[in-house]
């Protein structure tokens, strides 16, 4: 009997933020150099080979990566149409404390359930932007035990899940050039885990808003007001839930004592966690800050938009002003894009949601 074809979605571009957990990532944030748009593009047309390249001689390994680009890399490589919702990150300045803006025009998020993997890869993205892009920052997540996070706390349990997940993190038909895309926002944190862990559990809970060894959420009139969990529970309008993506994963190193959380959010629009970035930083109401702040302090601070693995796939090596981008034929939500095939595509028979449709043509 012949063994199925494995249906493996796409495993770059934002077709591949949905990816299941693993057991190791590494995080690459990159500036590039004067002059190399043209390396970088070629580069980034080539990023879904390179990853099957590396991850096919280990298909349970499930290698993905996803790539993001800056808002200045965006106009520098791209031009018009711009997403929507794509610009600098800002950062955000609170009484206390400071959600800091750094330097970054690419992000690569490698995932695998081996490091190896993950390492291949970025060695190889990094060779091919040897002398064009300069790596301004590095982190090689874990995942550590029951999930948690080296605060201790299981980290994740209230990601959505299914079609909600699909529902937070792609662009829909508010932005009809871009369908399909995502945004991502990191930052690195580093805990001062010598006062934290000075601190009594009971009011480390009362910080994060859930119980440590059993993960339960605090009732509504015990979790305090300046939890990471009461400020991070944002509605819109509407009274509707708003919700992200979370790929956060653990780092660190024993000999130098730097112990830390690489925060990942991925959302269909940034403003969801800018919302909780405010909230966070500046407080909701302004002062009522997050709790965890006080013992962890984010280092850097990037937004990028998240291509299709087709919009990267076809990059040409053209100049921006010889782009466009096609109309998506039937623009639909991105829970009906992700069922339904596009008229104006052919199934593309591999697997993919087909909810890429950043299709450049000809001009
Ligand atoms: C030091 C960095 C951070 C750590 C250690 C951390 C840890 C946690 C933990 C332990 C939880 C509870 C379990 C869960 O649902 O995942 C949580 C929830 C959450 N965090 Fe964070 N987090 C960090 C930064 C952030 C940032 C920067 C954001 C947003 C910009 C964020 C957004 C959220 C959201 C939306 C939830 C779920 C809230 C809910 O619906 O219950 N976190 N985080």
């Amino acid at each position: 009997m012949t063994e199925p074809i494995r249906n493996v979605p796409p495993a770059t571009g934002s077709e591949a933020v949905l990816a299941p957990l693993t057991e190791a990532a590494i995080f690459l944030v990159l500036t590039v150099d004067a002059g190399a748009e043209q390396a970088v593009r070629e580069l980034l047309a080539d990023v879904s080979g390179l990853r099957r390249s590396v991850g096919f001689r280990i298909p349970d390994g499930d290698l993905t990566c996803v790539v993001g680009l800056g808002s200045e890399l965006w106009d520098r490589l791209l031009g018009p149409p711009r997403p929507a919702g794509l610009h600098p990150f800002s950062g955000f300045a609170g009484a206390r404390h400071t959600a800091v803006a750094t330097t970054g025009d690419l992000l690569f998020h490698i995932r695998a359930h081996r490091l190896d993997l993950c390492f291949e890869l970025a060695q190889r993205l990094g060779s091919r932007l040897l002398g064009y892009a300069q790596v301004v920052d590095e982190v090689h997540g874990f995942k550590s035990f029951d999930e948690r996070d080296l605060l201790g706390f299981v980290d994740g349990t209230e990601n959505p899940e299914g079609a909600a997940a699909l529902e937070a993190v792609m662009i829909g038909d508010d932005d009809p050039e871009f369908v399909g895309g995502s945004y991502v926002v990191v930052q690195r944190y580093v805990h001062d885990l010598d006062a934290w862990d000075a601190l009594p559990v009971a009011e480390q809970e009362r910080a994060i808003g859930r119980t440590k060894l059993s993960d339960i959420e605090l009732a509504d009139d015990v979790k305090p007001a300046n939890s990471h969990l009461a400020l991070n529970t944002i509605v819109d309008d509407r009274g509707v839930q708003q919700q992200i993506m979370r790929f956060n994963m653990p780092f660190g190193r024993v000999g130098t004592r730097e112990f830390g959380t690489y925060f990942i959010g991925y959302a269909r629009t940034p403003e969801v966690i800018e919302q909780m970035l405010t909230n966070m930083f500046i407080g909701n109401p302004p002062g009522n800050y997050d709790r965890i702040l006080d013992f962890s302090t984010a280092v850097t601070g990037n937004l990028f938009f998240v291509p299709t693995a087709e919009f990267l796939d076809d990059l040409s090596p053209a100049a921006p002003t010889e782009l466009t981008t096609a109309q998506p034929a039937d623009a639909q939500t991105p829970v009906a894009s992700a069922n339904a095939q596009s008229s104006a595509e052919p199934d593309a028979g591999d697997g993919s949601l087909n909810i890429g449709s950043l299709r450049e043509v000809p001009s």
